[in-house]
């Protein structure tokens, strides 16, 4: 049963945020929590009783939700996600992919431009928001394109952008070719204050990895292997065949290694020159890391221009999955996945502190597309459960962490009053069991996008519920 109310008591849950895990209840008022009780409480009288203390002079009937002692966080907040709208809504639409960010526990998402047409002014992006609002399930901040239609020369929509209503701006899906135009754009953000997400790829490197990767398809269409499903069969497959698809997949992300690296580095150095905020998405290599870590030290020593601030974002599936043999050498995506070595060193990269934030880069595709070669997951309704698992369960992560690369990072960067349970703080909230282990079956997501190298893989942490505004938007 989802519950609607103004007034809201959660009780009988384990409170997690970045510093606090503990039992206790939260109350709930117009949207914000009203008052944090530490302890424990699991008897709906008793928390109607100290709530009663906290909602003073409001006389409204709180409803009572028990969460059977589960973990209450603050939702998630994903710097990067894909929803197709508008133009591609075969792959994901407006409400499919916000019934997937609310089904993997989000509360605000930034939606990337790539779509079609591409999101080049403040007045479509505008539009798109306002939809989403109407639905009040999630917030979204729609970014707009760093180029006119992605053409990578006209950069003048930049300084039309308040950073309240735009804190990102991206060419997510390539990178801005020219490095003169890039450092017009970061300019021009710099001075709005405005966060530049990249998506660090170079171009010339990255048309031969596609052909490549156009190559092994060939291959894969001929024998009949879907390049969508990377546990697909390929024991009728001649050996030679196989060697042959391997190995141009292999030198594929080998390029787009070597693509990132030269783009990364590029790309934080222009906007050093800048006086800019760059955000460097989906940072998948160890060598993109270094640069990132390198930037970063100089920042702490001050060491450089004012404005100039770096931060990095990993995706879960590349914490969790290593690409270089198949099967999931097959599964495409950009970045590729990468080596163990890259692997953990963007697992260390969140030890040491480096990393500030995980997003999904959920990149939903019919299967058709994925079976012709489409790169990118679905990966709203994943993304706790494999941040757990691999962080939390098997790194021995605190589950503290991962509420601050999962919620309180994403909220500061986006300034949003969220991301903590304290009072004030909007009533975001997602209930999860951290314990549960589930098998991902992609037929029950809500996301239209079904392809996921996690396909009957086992996971551990379950969403249970979410609460938007205090409102509840999702339960298992
Ligand atoms: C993304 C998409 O499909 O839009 N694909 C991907 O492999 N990640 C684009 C992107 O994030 O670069
Ligand atoms: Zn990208
Ligand atoms: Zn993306």
């Amino acid at each position: 049963m989802k519950l609607n109310s103004s007034n809201l008591i959660i009780y009988n849950a384990n409170l997690v945020d970045s510093s606090v895990n503990s039992k206790g209840m939260l109350a709930v008022q117009d949207g914000k929590i009203l008052g944090v009780f530490l302890g424990e409480v699991n008897d709906e009288q008793v928390a109607k009783k100290i709530a009663s203390s906290i909602f003073l002079e409001d006389k409204r009937e709180p409803v009572c939700f028990d969460a059977k002692g589960l973990t209450l966080m603050p939702s998630f907040i994903d710097m990067h996600v894909h929803f197709r709208y508008p133009g591609q809504t075969k792959k994901e639409d407006l409400d499919s992919g916000l019934a997937a960010a609310v089904a993997g526990g989000f509360g605000t998402v930034v939606a990337m431009p790539n779509t079609s047409p591409v999101i080049s002014s403040a007045g479509m992006a505008r539009e798109i928001m306002k939809e989403v609002e109407e639905k009040s399930l999630a917030k979204v901040f729609q970014t707009v394109a760093i180029t006119k239609n992605f053409e990578g020369e006209d950069v003048s929509e930049i300084s039309k952008l308040s950073s309240e209503e735009f804190p990102v701006i991206t060419e997510d899906g390539s990178d801005v070719h020219s490095a003169a135009v890039m450092l017009e754009g970061m300019k021009l953000a710099g001075k709005q204050n405005i966060m530049v997400a990249c998506h660090c790829e170079d171009k010339s490197l990255s048309i031969v990895a596609k052909s490549y990767r156009a190559r092994a398809l060939d291959f894969m269409k001929k024998y009949g292997i879907p390049a969508g499903k990377v546990n697909a069969k390929t024991e009728n497959v001649p050996n030679s065949v196989n060697f042959e698809i391997d190995g141009c997949l292999t030198a594929a992300n080998q390029l787009l290694a070597l693509a990132e690296d030269i783009a990364t580095e590029r790309n934080i150095e222009i906007a050093k020159q800048a006086g800019c905020h760059i955000h460097i998405c989906h940072c998948s290599t160890a060598i993109s890391m270094d640069a990132v870590k390198r930037a970063k030290e100089l920042i702490k020593a001050a060491k450089t221009p004012v404005g100039f601030d770096c931060t990095v974002e990993v995706t879960p599936h590349h914490l969790g999955l290593v690409g270089t043999e198949a099967p999931y050498l097959r599964a495409l995506v950009n970045p590729p996945l990468r080596s163990e070595e890259d692997r953990a060193f963007l697992v260390e990269a969140i030890k040491n502190g480096t990393v500030d934030v995980i997003s999904t880069d959920h990149a939903p595709h019919t299967q058709e597309d994925k079976d012709n070669g489409s790169p990118g997951f679905t990966g709203l309704e994943t993304s706790f459960a494999v941040c757990n698992s691999v962080l939390v369960k098997r790194e021995g992560l605190s589950l503290n962490r991962l509420s601050q690369l999962m919620s309180e990072n994403p909220a500061k960067l986006l300034k949003l009053n969220s991301g903590k349970i304290l009072p004030g703080y909007d009533a975001n909230l997602v209930l999860v069991d951290p314990d549960e282990i589930w098998t991902v079956n992609p037929e029950k997501f809500y996301s239209k996008g079904k392809s996921t190298p996690l396909e009957d893989k086992q996971l551990t942490g379950r969403v249970h519920a979410t609460f938007y505004k205090g409102k509840q938007v999702y339960s298992l």
